[in-house]
């Protein structure tokens, strides 16, 4: 598949960039307030006890900052950050070997943690909630199991898809935050912020322009932000300003509102091939050839923000907005009314 450029999700091109831009304290995190006033409060009480933090859940779409939080919270307590994923522990022999390494206080950081495998979950489930690993010694009759103390961690994981965790491993999450898409003026900031960082000459109408089209994702700003400082550099003696925005963007075929040719290949399959809806989501991605999870985690959650889809129980359903943002007539608006004529 083609990359996107208005996709969350990371990319070869965001792996260098990121690290710069990524903020390092949280006082430098813009925007999600009330989870940032809520993380500040549970931080600081752990710090004055004198003790580990309690393990963290973050979910939401990708790109919104759940990955920064960790690196966050692992230098606000002034301690290690391991970094692995679900899909990266393959054998309850890896999480093992990661978790006899952890030192007091340590934040084990899990991403996609949705993709743990059972058996890798269940080594977890008491190193979690009481710090000890069970171990098998021996094969066989003379098998016996050991149960080896483990120093106080931090477990803080993160999942685009909350649904698909098992609940005895929700359960063993102590506070559960949602990172929600970001509002504009929090959009703003972020681009000015980085524009900053990386030097970019940028006006306050050109920053609104590049903040507007990034479907409340950071990753997105910064990713637009790059590929229009191109445009910039070579068009316009290197200053985005509003209209130096506008063409780029254009140019990069990223509409108004963020949406790029596959977001509205989606709602124009929804209303031209079925009728506007319901439809099954496989369905939707068999007809446009995309994954279904790709849709569900990428596309969707941001036309279910825009208000262009609606999820019922029979499938996805087009609104009036989606048929009005695609210049198409609603069906109710040219039904013509009996008894009119
Ligand atoms: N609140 C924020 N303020 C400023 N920049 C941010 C913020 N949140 C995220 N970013 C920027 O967006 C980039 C992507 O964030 P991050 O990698 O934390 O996303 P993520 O939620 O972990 O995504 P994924 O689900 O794909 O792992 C970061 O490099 C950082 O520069
Ligand atoms: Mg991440």
């Amino acid at each position: 598949m083609r990359e996107r450029i208005t996709s969350g999700k990371p990319q070869a091109q965001d792996r260098t960039v990121d690290a710069d831009l990524r903020p390092k304290r949280l006082s430098e995190y813009i925007g999600q307030e009330r989870l940032k006033e809520n993380l500040r409060i549970f931080l600081e009480a752990a710090k004055g006890r004198g003790e580990p933090l309690d393990h963290v859940l973050f979910y939401g779409p990708p790109g919104l900052g759940k990955t920064t939080l960790a690196y966050i919270i692992a230098n606000e307590m002034g301690t290690n950050l391991k970094i692995t994923s679900g899909p990266a522990i393959e054998r309850p022999g890896d999480l093992a070997s990661i978790l006899t390494n952890m030192s007091k206080g340590d934040v084990l950081f899990i991403d996609e943690i949705h993709r743990l495998g059972k058996a890798v979950e269940e080594v977890l489930y008491p190193a979690m909630e009481d710090f000890a690993l069970d171990i098998i010694i021996g094969k066989g009759p003379s098998a016996r199991s050991v149960r080896l103390k483990l120093p106080r961690f931090t477990v803080v994981g993160a999942t685009t898809r909350l649904a698909l965790m098992t609940s005895p491993l929700r359960g063993r999450f102590g506070v559960v935050y949602r990172l929600d898409f970001y509002d504009l003026a929090a959009m703003e900031q972020i681009v000015t912020r980085s524009a900053a960082i990386l030097g970019v000459r940028l006006s306050p109408e050109g920053a609104r322009e590049i903040a507007r089209r990034s479907r409340g994702t950071p990753r997105v700003a910064n990713r637009l932000l790059r590929r229009v400082r191109d445009f910039a550099d070579v068009r316009a003696q290197g200053e985005i300003t509003l209209d130096v925005a506008r063409e780029a963007l254009s140019l990069l075929d990223v509409d108004d509102l963020g949406l790029d040719e596959v977001d509205r290949r989606v709602i124009r399959t929804i209303i031209e091939k079925f009728g506007g809806g319901p439809v099954g989501l496989d369905t939707i991605a068999a007809s446009i050839s995309e994954e279904p999870d790709t849709i569900m985690d990428v596309y969707e959650p941001y036309l279910l923000q825009l208000g262009f889809l609606e999820r019922t129980s029979r499938g996805r359903v087009a609104t009036r907005r989606a048929y009005e943002h695609l210049g198409i007539p609603y069906p109710a608006d040219t039904v013509q009314q009996p008894g009119l004529f």
